[in-house]
């Protein structure tokens, strides 16, 4: 068992390190000589998917999180609406699907339940159907119109990490894709984002070489009661996937917010000695996002929180107000989610290993739930 490990202790600790590859591997075979975007499995045709007008993203748990991530770069470059539904929702809010409609499931198994029923529904319904998915002939490829697979391997532990970049990673590659498609693009751009993917593996590389701070971290906090998550834009699904890791793995309340939320309820909830995670926009994100977020940083602060901050290389406006600053290398807005969920990753690693819980098997989960 421990040479299936990898010399790590854990499936997750491996899983975390493969990281890089999963990425890398995802994007692998992805252009042809002309820079052209090309896909695996496609029985839509391109006319079709030309014509595409609204788009659903489906999916459970991690997965669910990949989608909201990834609905900001698609809607951007190819202004097509996106709406994320977790899977086992979408029957019940009747969603508005016609064969214009371009359904994505998200799944890592390829066997989850109730992102099977959603995909049958959107069929019943006459949308096209597109898997990402990560395990090669399983159900929901096999009900779909097309697939996408992610390359990360076999992912083993429970709680989801590198199928979730992968993941993130594969959405980045339909955005491009279906923005190339309509032309109205964008292809230079296209051109550009690939080759900054490119560049995703080696900063995942190095920044995994950094988390003995995060490591030593997770155990100074192994007997916290509540942990707190803030992002905006791309940084909030990543506040979630944080507190849902640390829910999974070290059974400790935590929830993820949008950082402008703060405000409307969730501060109250900051006291003294409160940790607060923090996802830091990089300084040059539109919008004066990062300001903003460096000023809710500010105002946590001043109600006692300890924070948690997890932001670029080189960003010194953070410093002042941060108990821990968590260094991530810089990427443009859109990409920075494949590497700020890795120290979150790793902080719920360690805060269970720490607790001395199963960190492969957590209780009560199933890593993929076959049963609606
Ligand atoms: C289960 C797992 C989660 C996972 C979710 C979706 O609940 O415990 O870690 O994110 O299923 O799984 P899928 O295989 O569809 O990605």
């Amino acid at each position: 068992a421990a040479a299936e490990k990898g010399g790590y202790e854990t499936f997750m600790e491996k899983e975390i390190h493969e990281q890089p590859h999963a990425v890398r591997d995802t994007l692998l075979g992805r252009t042809d000589e002309d820079g052209q975007l090309i896909l695996d499995d496609m029985r839509i045709s391109e006319e079709e998917l030309a014509a595409v007008d609204r788009i659903y993203v489906v999916a459970c748990g991690t997965a669910s999180y990949a989608g909201m991530t990834a609905k900001y770069a698609i809607e951007h470059w190819t202004r097509i609406p996106v709406e994320v539904s977790l899977a086992h929702e979408f029957r019940y809010c009747d969603p508005i699907v016609d064969e214009r409609t371009l359904v994505v499931s998200i799944s890592q198994s390829g066997e989850t339940m109730d992102t099977l029923m959603a995909v049958k529904h959107a069929r019943e319904l006459g949308a096209r159907t597109l898997s990402i998915c990560n395990t090669h002939g399983s159900t929901i490829p096999r009900e779909s119109d097309a697939v996408l697979y992610t390359h990360a391997g076999p992912e083993i532990a429970v709680a989801s990490t590198k199928a979730f970049v992968a993941q993130i990673t594969a959405c980045f590659v339909l955005g491009l894709y279906l923005a190339q498609l309509r032309g109205e693009t964008y292809a230079d751009d296209a051109k550009q984002v690939m080759a900054e993917l490119h560049g995703v593996p080696d900063k995942l590389e190095s920044l995994l070489g950094t988390m003995d701070r995060v490591e030593e971290i997770a155990r100074f906090m192994a007997d916290s009661r509540a942990v707190l998550f803030l992002g905006r834009h791309v940084g909030y699904p990543i506040a979630m996937e944080g507190a849902l890791k640390l829910k999974e793995l070290a059974y400790i309340h935590a929830e993820g917010f949008a950082a402008g939320e703060l405000k409307h309820g969730p501060i109250a909830l900051i006291e003294p000695g409160q940790p607060v995670f923090v996802v830091v926009p990089g300084p040059d994100t539109p919008h004066e996002l990062h300001k903003k977020v460096v000023s809710n940083i500010q105002e946590i602060r001043a109600r006692g929180a300890r924070t948690l901050v997890i932001a670029e290389e080189g960003d010194e406006d953070v410093v002042p107000f941060a108990d821990e600053v968590i260094r991530v290398p810089h990427t443009s807005p859109l990409l920075q989610p494949l590497l700020t969920v890795v120290p979150l990753q790793v902080f719920a690693l360690h805060l269970s290993t720490a607790k001395g819980l199963d960190v492969d098997q957590p209780r009560n989960l199933a890593k993929s739930v076959t049963v609606e």
